[in-house]
């Protein structure tokens, strides 16, 4: 049983989900999605063509993170009671991934953890999901790590060696599919729009940045292009109210930046080889955009994905206006730092990450070979 829930678990779940199903003599695969997202989720279930099994549908305008463990946690309990499945198997660090592991936990299943391993070591930075991932780890009965640095720390959380399995990052496998479909942005408005001159791609929906960092993120774009002159910015807004209702005011009516709506997975990947450089909170594009050769400033304090920073591709620069302001402006005057920054890297992984874990499986349950 595959659950996701979210945008991000279902682009990096999504590589996995097709990957088993090439089994199917071997492996009876059910699709469940809680639906902590919506209309999110769904863009990337028409884009991979993915119809999953159940869908709990349990968004809610204004959702607490009690409302979706609750609400999915419930749904998923009766679900393995009725499907019995061998082993769960889920992505990531969200409420609904915890609330997968937990599920799977009281009725004594399985379950496979997905991108394992992941630590910022501040239990409030991300939140929830730095306490998600560790609370999913002790849940969780195979591990599969997409470094050897995820792998080192949960072998020294005391995680048994023989249950975890370094595979890459699915994520690579998605952008590689997606990659592959490179044709110009749909939208020809924002492209003609954006033309010679230089774009920053900005994205910023976690709750730690909620209110003031939000604004102070807003404050330093304001700045950047004010110095900047032959910069704009692509602001890919997330569909939560407390994004919109901090960026919409701050930015919305400046002409050299566009907010738009949260483009398909396909458009988004357009997009980010478009950029000249990312700005962003997020942890996937953090993880696609050195696979991509694109510079990265990652709009918070920590980050459990160090790789991207030693690889050189990636910068911790926090919300302080004053910091992104001019770690961006030097980024787009310096040449020389931004093809340092620029050259391609993938330290999450080739591309292949579904197929090994697809084998760590068949080969655990003795399916294969
Ligand atoms: C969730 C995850 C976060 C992940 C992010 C990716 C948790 C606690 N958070 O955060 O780890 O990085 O997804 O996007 O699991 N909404 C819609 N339509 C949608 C999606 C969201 O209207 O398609 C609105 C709803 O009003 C909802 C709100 O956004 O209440 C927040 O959604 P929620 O899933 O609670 O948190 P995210 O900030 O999306």
């Amino acid at each position: 049983m595959a659950v996701f829930g979210t945008r991000p678990e279902a682009i990096k779940m999504a590589p996995l989900v097709l990957e088993l199903r090439k089994h199917s003599t071997l492996i009876d695969l059910c699709v469940v999605v809680t639906g902590q997202h919506r209309e999110m989720l769904d863009q990337i279930l028409g884009t991979f063509a993915i119809v999953p099994d159940h869908d709990l549908a349990i968004m809610r305008p204004g959702q607490s993170l009690a409302g979706i463990t609750c609400r999915s946690l419930a749904g998923l309990d009766d679900l393995i009671a009725s499907f019995s499945p061998g082993l769960i198997l889920a992505q990531g660090d969200t409420t609904t991934t915890f609330a997968a592991s937990l599920a799977a936990f009281y009725r004594r299943v399985d379950f496979g953890h997905v991108e394992a391993g992941l630590r910022s070591d501040n239990r409030w930075e991300p939140f929830p999901e730095e306490m998600n991932r560790r609370m999913t780890s002790l849940c969780a009965t195979i591990h599969f790590a997409p470094t050897e640095g995820a792998r080192e720390r949960l072998l020294g959380e005391g995680t048994p060696e023989e249950d975890v399995f370094v595979t890459g990052n699915t994520v690579i496998d998605a952008l590689k599919m997606i990659a592959e479909r490179d044709e110009p942005l749909v939208d020809t408005g924002l492209d003609d729009w954006v033309g010679e001159r230089r774009m920053i791609l900005v994205t910023a929906h976690r709750r730690e940045n909620w209110g003031a960092p939000m604004a102070g993120i807003c404050a330093a774009l304001r700045e950047v292009l004010a110095e900047q002159p032959d910069t704009v910015a692509v602001f890919a807004m997330h569909k939560n109210p407390a994004v919109r209702d901090v960026v919409v005011p701050e930015l919305g009516a400046h002409d050299r930046i566009r907010l738009i709506e949260p483009p398909d997975y396909v458009e988004f990947v357009k997009l980010m080889r478009r950029s000249y450089i990312i700005l962003t909170d997020s942890g996937g594009v953090q993880e696609e955009a050195p696979a991509l050769g694109k510079p990265v400033l990652v709009l918070r304090n920590t980050t459990e994905r160090p790789e991207g920073v030693e690889a050189g591709n990636a910068v911790l620069a926090g919300t302080d206006p004053a910091r992104v302001t001019s770690l961006a402006v030097e980024l787009l005057r310096r040449e020389d730092i931004w093809e340092r920054m620029s050259r391609a890297k993938s330290p999450y992984g080739d591309g292949d990450a579904s197929e090994k874990i697809a084998g760590v499986i068949l080969k655990r349950y003795q399916l294969a070979g």
